[in-house]
């Protein structure tokens, strides 16, 4: 149970309780998709700068950010209960601390979100110590921080779990450089692990360090605050740390799930679909297996990137998710919707969360057909699907049943979008300015 809740960045977040948190959105299927659409700054790249606003004595300013999204004001919100100035126009952010008001993010702002955790190593870092609730809601105490607290362990910290909260003291000189040697890749350690060594005493080495861009985005982002690192972006990272961080500048990179998100939307519906401000490098894993669908995306000048379609069924292709440069589990879903009218039958392989298929039991709703088995799901392409009532449950998973939408015969109505707007900015928008015909309905689920 704990693992099946386990997904990162989809968390067990409960509904928020504004206005408009059970809205839904219904979509008449069978609209291609024709012209522009502009990436948004990557969610979980930002997230992570915001955080490491607690590491400098002056302001972190922040541009490209996805203000709009709803884990953006989440952390925002928890930033501001610990005393962090957060300013934002537009895409625009500065953050500042001008005096910390507690070391401590609350069960009720960490539960909505897992990247507030990563509070937890500049404060440590920078104060000295941190009072972090462990993340997840009915998953707690078993939801896997080990790696994150086994990291901070190794630079001095004392690390103690009591009350469903992660208590960690630095030493009375501050954390001190070691070599951590993670055993498995993890996101979040790495990073929680990097910002922590910018401000220990001597070099860190982080080996067996997780490779996502996220990771170096934050790294040039630490070192535009004056942060010493190098290797971030592979499996070794040295740092050496430094007395103190300044404030700094720093666009945030695109955001590649987005952008894949959009990719494989336009392979499906059919139609030219040009993404502006999509970092084609850092897609390549999906790039492969869209081509082998039968859909070439082609780079174009100033950088855009070009997804043209007939909307023809696409071949049925495995895929496994990898930790990057593999293929992304926050693409699985999305590439699930994809195979679900695909010509021929695939295999779809997860192996970064268990049990992260809770979008197939909704796309059979419509007609796919799909059989799940352990860390692993046969689908079998049919040649339409049928539009129906279906359930988000989670980010990704929300985002593919709109897809599955797109192309279904009829209506679909997908219930709690609420996780959509934790981390699509504008898609409502953005779906229409594309030519879908999407709206948002007020209202409860009955
Ligand atoms: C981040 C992303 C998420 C993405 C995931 C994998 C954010 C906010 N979220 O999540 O969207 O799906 O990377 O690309 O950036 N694990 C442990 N112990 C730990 C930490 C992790 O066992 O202490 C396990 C996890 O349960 C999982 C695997 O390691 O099975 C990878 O998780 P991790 O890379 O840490 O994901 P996040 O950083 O949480």
């Amino acid at each position: 149970m704990a693992q099946a809740l386990a997904h990162a960045d989809d968390a067990t977040a409960a509904p928020p309780q504004q206005g408009g948190a059970l809205d839904r959105l219904r979509i008449v299927g069978g609209q291609r998709l024709n012209g522009a659409v502009r990436v948004s700054g990557a969610k979980n790249a930002a997230l992570k700068h915001m955080c490491a606003a607690l590491l400098a004595d002056g302001a972190l300013r922040l541009t490209n950010v996805p203000t709009g999204l709803r884990d953006i004001a989440s952390q925002t919100a928890l930033l501001a209960h610990l005393g962090v100035r957060v300013d934002a126009q537009g895409a625009d952010m500065t953050l500042r601390v001008n005096r910390l008001t507690s070391h401590t993010a609350p069960y009720d702002l960490v539960r909505k979100m897992r990247g507030s955790i990563l509070v937890l190593g500049p404060l440590l870092a920078r104060f000295g110590r941190a009072r972090v609730s462990l993340p997840g809601g009915c998953a707690i105490g078993t939801r896997p921080v080990d790696l994150h607290l086994q990291a901070l362990r190794a630079l001095g910290a004392n690390v103690l779990l009591e009350n469903g909260y992660i208590t960690a003291t630095a030493p009375q000189k501050g954390l001190v450089g070691a070599k951590v040697v993670f055993p498995s890749a993890s996101v979040g350690a790495t990073e929680n692990l990097l910002m922590a060594a910018t401000l220990a005493k001597g070099e860190t080495v982080i080996a067996g360090a997780a490779r996502e861009p996220e990771i170096a985005d934050l790294a040039a982002c630490l070192a535009a605050m004056g942060a010493v690192i190098e290797g971030a972006g592979t499996s070794t990272i040295r740092v050496q740390g430094v007395p103190s961080l300044h404030g700094a500048m720093h666009r945030v990179m695109p955001d590649r799930i987005e952008a894949g998100t959009w990719m494989i939307a336009a392979a499906m519906a059919g139609g030219r679909v040009v993404l502006k401000d999509a970092d084609t490098q850092h897609l390549a894993a999906l790039t492969g297996l869209l081509a082998a669908a039968g859909v070439t995306p082609t780079p174009a000048t100033g950088g855009d990137l070009v997804v043209e379609a007939t909307g023809d069924r696409p071949q049925g292709v495995d895929i496994m998710t990898a930790p990057y440069p593999g293929f992304p589990t926050d693409l699985q879903a999305q590439f699930m919707a994809l195979l679900a009218r695909a010509d021929g039958a695939a295999l779809v392989t997860e192996t970064i969360f268990e049990n992260r298929f809770m979008h197939a039991p909704e796309l059979v709703r419509m007609g796919a057909d799909i059989r799940v088995q352990g860390n692993a799901a046969i689908v079998r392409g049919v040649p339409g699907l049928r539009g129906a009532p279906v359930m988000a449950t989670d980010l990704r998973a929300s985002v593919a049943l709109v897809l599955a939408g797109l192309v279904a015969r009829g209506t679909t109505e997908v219930h709690r979008i609420y996780h959509l707007e934790r981390g699509y900015e504008n898609i409502v928008e953005k779906l229409r300015a594309l030519g879908a015909e999407v709206e948002r309905v007020p209202g409860q689920f009955a």
